[in-house]
């Protein structure tokens, strides 16, 4: 018997990182027929991020849309990741342990005071810590640190678990992972209509999903001035674990309860412990373009940091260290929703939140594909407005700053 032709997919998703794999699974669930197409999945961004899910502890000034979309995205979570874990069988080190945000000296310490009323602003209440609240919270903290806020909603999950969970339910659910690099996206008629791979095949779709990171900007085929200004921001970041021994003298897991995100004399670190013993600590925030060197300066700032404030982390085993590039906007917000051409939907620029933002990105994508309407919680992260804005539609010059 000959082998029957693979049907046409209703979408073909450039981009297997969590945005892509995500909105795979989720489309795959509601019927659609899915091709994503990445050689490798799961890595990129993805594998270098620490799993942060904290929109309360990374609030930022004019970000307030940015804000409530992570806090929708988070609202999600814990049925996204069960629901997950359901349909793939596998783990993806999902916590709900709170971020505890904690200051150093006195500078960090008004910085910090700073910080809770911007939350306040946004809606939120955290819970001021004196340095006594904060080592009790965490005992393994330097007895410098002179006071915190704790956000109790933060939570976290092991990108890495995340990414392999996604590839298999996303498959369960009957998505087709094709393992090339996309080449160029197909127009005709004023419309996208499919996608060349590498090795010259052509897949046709009536929807065409660009979730290709930091290199959206540059996808071959697309009309001039429609490619999303998405520039690669390089971030450093290392895994440490605790050791058996550790283990059994009562430490924690990766030696804290929860998240800490700590200021060191005006400079930012954070530190993931997951239930496996492995604690992250990240990240550096480079403008460096397309560059993914692990370099001696970036783990020191990580180190001298980190230890300032967990002095305990120096006993731990290092186990990795890696370079990820994560795709930012002229304005930190990520670009969803239809472009101006017909038939392609943008999914990128998550910037520092593609994994948490996940959840809202693949449920309202998913969403729009089988219904044709846009979710209004999109609004404010249309791509047209960088055009409206008079923005440039190219990446940013290299030494550009966030
Ligand atoms: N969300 C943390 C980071 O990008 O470093």
């Amino acid at each position: 018997m000959s082998a029957q032709p693979e049907p046409e997919p209703d979408v073909v998703i450039i981009g297997g990182g969590v945005i892509g794999l995500s909105i795979g699974w989720r489309s795959a669930q509601q019927g659609l027929r899915v091709v994503i197409a990445d050689p490798d999945p799961g890595r990129g961004a993805t594998r270098a991020a620490a799993g942060m899910l904290t929109p309360i502890a990374e609030a930022a000034y004019a970000e307030r849309e940015i804000f409530q979309l992570g806090r929708e995205s988070l609202r999600r979570y814990p049925a996204f990741a069960s629901e997950l874990a359901t349909a793939s069988g596998l783990p993806t080190g999902f916590r709900q342990g709170g971020t505890l945000q904690v200051a150093y000296d006195g500078d960090d310490l008004a910085l910090l005071t700073e910080m809770r009323l911007l939350q306040e602003s946004f809606g939120v209440v955290v819970q001021p810590l004196t340095a006594r609240e904060c080592r009790a919270a965490e005992p393994m903290l330097d007895p410098s640190v002179r006071g915190g806020l704790l956000a109790e909603s933060d939570g976290s999950v092991d990108p890495r678990l995340l990414a392999a969970a996604l590839l298999r339910a996303a498959a369960a659910a009957g998505a087709r992972l094709i393992r090339q690099p996309v080449t160029e996206v197909l127009c005709t008629a004023g419309r996208a209509g499919g996608v060349r791979l590498a090795d010259d095949s052509v897949v046709q779709a009536r929807w065409i999903v660009l979730a290709a990171g930091w290199q959206s900007a540059t996808m071959p085929g697309l009309p001039a001035g429609l490619a999303p200004p998405v520039r690669p921001v390089k971030g450093q970041i290392m895994r440490l674990a605790t050791t058996a021994a550790m283990a059994a003298a009562g430490l924690p897991p990766g030696l804290l309860r929860r998240t800490v995100r700590g200021l060191v004399h005006g400079s930012s670190v954070y530190l993931v412990p997951r239930d496996s013993g492995e604690l992250v600590v990240g990240a550096t925030q480079e403008e460096l373009g397309a560059d993914t060197a692990v370099t001696a300066g970036g783990m020191w700032e990580l180190l001298r940091d980190a230890r300032t404030l967990v002095p305990g982390i120096t006993e731990l085993e290092l186990v990795d260290v890696v370079a990820g590039l994560r795709p930012g906007t002229p304005d930190n917000a990520p670009v969803i929703g239809p472009s101006e051409l017909p038939g392609l939907v943008l999914a990128t620029g998550h910037f520092r939140a593609g994994v948490l933002l996940a959840p809202v990105t693949a449920d309202t994508v998913a969403s729009f594909l089988c219904t044709g309407s846009p979710d209004p919680i999109w609004r404010a992260f249309a791509a047209a407005r960088f055009a409206a804005a008079g923005r440039a539609v190219s990446p940013q010059p290299e030494s550009a700053l966030t």
